[in-house]
């Protein structure tokens, strides 16, 4: 259910905004009213999502940053602030799949890489992001994680340890912060249809929907409704949590 003005005068970034759950979730803030940055890996990636927030009524800022390179995280969120004068929401999102091998056949630069974007990558957005939420008195994150962040997953352990983790890190970051008006939290999504799903099932699709208890996948646009929950001042008791969006895959 869209709210238009639920998200009216706030300021919210999202990052993986290029593509798949983090552009359902830049529209969906754009169409409740909020500022939206958009951040990804090119700014020439980011321009579709950059034309749906203008469709949607939103006004979008496009930031072009690798968030495995910290100096370029930290400029990120700079000129988000110099542009919007504030930081509301951070949906810590970006992430990549890895190449499915057995633990002991996985190459360590693919663990490193896994290991830079889906966790470090998150925590040095968090750093900056709390430093700017600090400054001007509260604010809310929400990291993506996986149903693969509270479960095993053959031939995944380097995706599935790196989302194992950001749970870990939003629980800790939560109790850093639950007096000083920051709610940090986790969505935990489940097999979703998203260009990352493609890749990671060769395109057979229905090996994935064999996995979801509810005979589907899910759409980027319910991961986005959660988050927009969480976001909004309606989950203003909810820090620390990881919540499913799966369709019961990690039951
Ligand atoms: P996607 O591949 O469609 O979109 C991810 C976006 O993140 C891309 O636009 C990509 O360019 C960006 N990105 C990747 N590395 C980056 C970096 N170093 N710096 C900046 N941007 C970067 O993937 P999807 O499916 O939308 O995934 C979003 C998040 O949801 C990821 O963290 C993923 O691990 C997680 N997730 C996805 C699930 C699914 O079934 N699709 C299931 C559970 C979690």
């Amino acid at each position: 259910m869209s709210r238009p003005d639920r998200f009216t005068g706030r300021v919210a970034l999202v990052t993986g905004a290029a593509s798949g759950i983090g552009q359902a979730t830049a529209v969906a803030f754009a169409r409740e009213g909020a500022r939206v940055a958009i951040l990804d890996r090119t700014a020439d990636a980011l321009q579709p999502t950059a034309e749906a927030v203008r469709a949607a009524g939103g006004e979008g800022l496009v930031l072009a940053c690798d968030i495995a390179r910290p100096e370029q995280v930290e400029a990120a969120i700079a000129e988000t602030v110099a542009t919007f004068g504030r930081l509301d929401i951070a949906f810590n999102n970006a992430g990549i799949e890895n190449v499915a091998a057995p633990v002991a056949e996985i190459a360590l630069a693919d663990w490193d890489r896994i290991l830079d974007i889906n966790l470090r990558g998150t925590f040095v957005c968090m750093k900056h992001e709390i430093a700017q939420m600090l400054r001007q008195g509260g604010g809310v994150i929400v990291n993506t994680a996986s149903g693969a962040g509270i479960r095993g997953v053959a031939g995944g352990a380097s995706y599935a340890a790196s989302k194992h983790a950001v749970i870990g890190l939003t629980k800790s970051a939560a109790l850093d912060y639950a007096t000083a008006n920051i709610r940090v939290n986790a969505v935990l999504p489940g097999n979703i249809a998203t260009p990352m799903m493609d890749r990671f099932t060769g395109g057979d699709i229905q090996k994935a929907i064999d996995l979801e208890p509810v005979g589907r996948l899910g759409r980027p646009e319910e991961i986005a409704e959660a988050v927009l929950w969480m976001s909004a001042d309606l989950g203003a008791f909810v820090t620390g949590a990881a919540i499913s969006v799966d369709g019961g895959w990690s039951l």
